[in-house]
């Protein structure tokens, strides 16, 4: 059992390694990171709870940011029951991996000329557990924590700072999606 700051420093490493190409392996990626989640579950649950006693609501820090080879990580704590928007990436490839708790990831193609989402399915990730999505504009997903009583610990890999995004609406009867630009609040960085 590592102590949370190596196995956070220990996380960090294996992303920036992988993430060190233009296209990484972000199924590589998610087995190395869902590996060492695995072996320091309990110092992630301490990390977890340390994290948590800071504030409330959806939690987020940054704990790794290159500009060459672009590439962020992130730490994020999810209240239970918080349940994000439907949202984009701007185009940036992605990889959201559990460290406690259980999350869902529901995901969507957005077809820009109709602006329909065609669902692409549904994923449970539970501690070392992740998904992952290619650089594509017209990739949506909605998060939650399923969890009704318990915070949940995240990591989140992008390729390269998400300053902006798009939150998605289904507006009332007529079922038409509509499209809010957001900023991402301004990340605390985290030390690891
Ligand atoms: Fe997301």
């Amino acid at each position: 059992m590592g102590k949370p700051r190596q196995t956070l420093k220990t996380l960090r490493a294996i992303a920036l390694e992988h993430a060190n190409v233009a296209h990484p392996d972000l199924a590589s990626m998610a087995r190395d990171l869902g590996q060492v989640v695995h072996h320091n579950s309990s110092a992630m649950a301490t990390r977890l709870a340390r994290l948590h006693q800071r504030g409330h609501g959806l939690g987020r820090w940054l704990l790794a940011q290159r500009t060459q080879v672009p590439v962020s990580v992130m730490v994020m704590a999810w209240p239970a029951n918080h349940c994000t928007p439907v949202h984009d990436h701007a185009g940036l490839w992605g990889l959201e991996l559990t460290l406690v708790g259980a999350v869902e990831v529901q995901s969507w193609r957005h077809d820009p000329d109709s602006g329909n989402l065609h669902p692409l399915g549904r994923d449970w990730l539970g501690p070392g557990d992740g998904t992952w999505f290619e650089g594509d504009q017209n990739h949506v997903h909605r998060c939650r924590n399923l969890s009704q009583h318990e915070a949940a610990l995240t990591l989140h890999v992008y390729g390269g700072e998400l300053t902006r995004y798009l939150a998605y609406e289904q507006a009332g009867a007529s079922g038409i999606w509509t499209t809010q630009p957001q900023q991402v609040a301004v990340v605390e960085r985290l030390h690891a």
